[in-house]
C-alpha cells in the first residue's frame, strides 16, 4: 500500500486542479466519465481515501464518510453551495468541508444578468424564429420584449453574487431592491444604491425582474412558491442561478400557465436535469439552460485548482482557503499535522 494519501475526484476537473494534487504528492483516482459516479460506485471508490474532490451532483453524506473510512480528512467540494453535502455530519467526524467561492462570483452575475436579458428581450424566442425559417420581414409588433434599462431589479440573498448583480444593474440605470434578512442595510447596499426590503414581498411587487442568490437550504426551500408568484408583477421574470429547489417548480409551472408572471430564466431547476418532456419547457416565455452559470474556461480553471488547494491544505496540517466548518478547520489542522506528518 502506497503511503501517499488517496484522494478520490468525482469527475475530470480541469487539468490544472488535478495537476496541484499530483504536485502535492497525492495518489489521485479520478472518476474517468463525464456523468456522475452511481452511488455504489461512489462508496466503492473513496474506500480509503484522506480527500474526497467532489461535484455539486454527489450527495456527500454519513454514508459516503462511513465507506471512506476513518482517514478522510476532508471533502473538497467543486462549488460554491454546498447543500449536497452534510456538513454537520462531516463536522461531527472531524473532516473539514471546503468550497470554492468568490473565484466564481463575477462570472456567475455575468450568467444571471445575460439570462435576464435574454428572457427581457425573448433572444431565445428570436433565435428559434430565424431557424425555423420563420423571418419573414421586420415587423413593429414582432417579438416584443421588455426593457431592461430603467427596470427595477429584485435581488433575494444580498451575497457576493447577488451584489455583483446589482453592481451590473447600475450600469443599467435599474432602480435596484435586496432582500437579505440576515443583512441590515450598509456598505454594500449604498455602492450600487440598493434599498433594503425586510420583507421579501416589499420586493416581489415592486420588481419587474427578481433574481435569487441564496444559498440552499432548509430556510429556503421553496422560497419562490404560489404565494411569492402571485405577488410578482404579471410581466415580471424570475431569474434563478441558485438551485434549482429554492423554487417551487410545480407552483413556477401554474404561474406560467395562468400567465400570472411574465416569464422565467433558470439556470438551475427541480429536478435536474430536467426531463425534455418536462411542462417548464412547454412556455416559450421560460428559457432554461443546464446549470452553466460558472461555466467559463479561466473560472472554470480557478475553480478546480481553489478546490485542490483547499483539499491539499488541509491534507498538509494548513488552514485552507476556504473552510465552511471554520470551526473544524483547528481541530482539522492539529490532527493533519499528526497523521499527515512527512507525507505530503
Ligand atoms: C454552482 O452552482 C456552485 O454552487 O458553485
Amino acid at each position: 500500500m502506497s503511503g501517499r494519501p488517496r484522494v478520490f475526484v468525482t469527475r475530470p476537473i480541469l487539468d490544472e486542479g488535478l495537476a496541484v494534487l499530483r504536485d502535492a504528492g497525492c495518489e489521485v483516482d479520478v472518476w474517468q466519465d463525464d456523468l456522475p459516479p452511481s452511488r455504489a460506485d461512489l462508496l466503492a471508490r473513496v474506500r480509503g481515501a484522506s480527500g474526497v474532490l467532489a461535484l455539486l451532483t454527489e450527495r456527500i453524506d454519513a454514508g459516503v464518510m462511513d465507506a471512506a473510512g476513518p482517514g478522510l480528512r476532508v471533502v473538497s467540494v467543486h462549488a460554491v453551495g454546498v447543500d449536497n453535502v452534510d456538513v454537520a455530519e462531516a463536522t461531527r467526524r472531524g473532516i473539514v468541508v471546503t468550497n470554492t467561492p468568490d473565484v466564481l462570483t463575477e462570472t456567475t452575475a455575468d450568467f444571471a444578468f445575460a439570462l435576464l436579458m435574454a428572457a427581457a428581450r425573448r433572444i431565445p424566442e428570436g433565435i428559434d424564429v430565424v431557424r425555423r425559417g420563420e423571418w419573414r420581414t421586420w415587423g413593429p409588433k414582432v417579438l416584443l420584449g421588455t426593457d431592461v434599462h430603467g427596470g427595477t431589479l429584485g435581488v433575494v440573498g444580498f451575497g457576493r453574487i447577488g451584489r455583483a448583480v446589482a453592481r451590473r444593474a447600475s450600469g443599467f440605470a435599474m432602480r435596484v431592491l435586496r432582500h437579505d434578512p440576515g443583512l441590515p442595510a450598509g456598505p454594500a447596499d449604498a455602492e450600487v444604491g440598493a434599498t433594503r426590503c425586510e420583507d421579501l414581498r416589499d420586493l416581489l411587487v415592486a420588481s419587474d425582474f427578481v433574481s435569487i442568490h441564496v444559498p440552499y437550504g432548509p430556510a429556503t426551500h421553496h422560497l419562490i412558491g404560489d404565494a411569492a408568484l402571485e405577488a410578482m408583477r404579471p410581466h415580471a421574470i424570475l431569474v434563478n442561478t441558485s438551485r434549482g429547489p429554492v423554487v417551487d417548480t410545480d407552483a413556477l409551472v401554474r404561474a406560467l400557465a395562468a400567465g400570472r408572471i411574465g416569464g422565467a430564466a433558470l439556470d438551475v431547476t427541480d429536478p435536474e436535469p430536467l426531463p425534455p418532456d418536462h411542462p417548464l419547457l412547454s412556455f416559450p416565455g421560460c428559457l432554461v439552460v443546464p446549470h452553466v452559470a460558472s461555466a467559463s474556461r479561466a473560472t472554470r480553471t480557478r475553480m478546480s485548482v481553489l478546490a485542490a488547494r483547499n483539499l491539499v491544505a488541509v491534507l498538509r496540517g494548513e488552514r485552507p482557503p476556504h473552510a465552511v466548518n471554520d470551526e473544524m478547520v483547528a481541530r482539522a489542522v492539529a490532527l493533519a499535522l499528526d497523521r499527515n506528518r512527512g507525507r505530503l
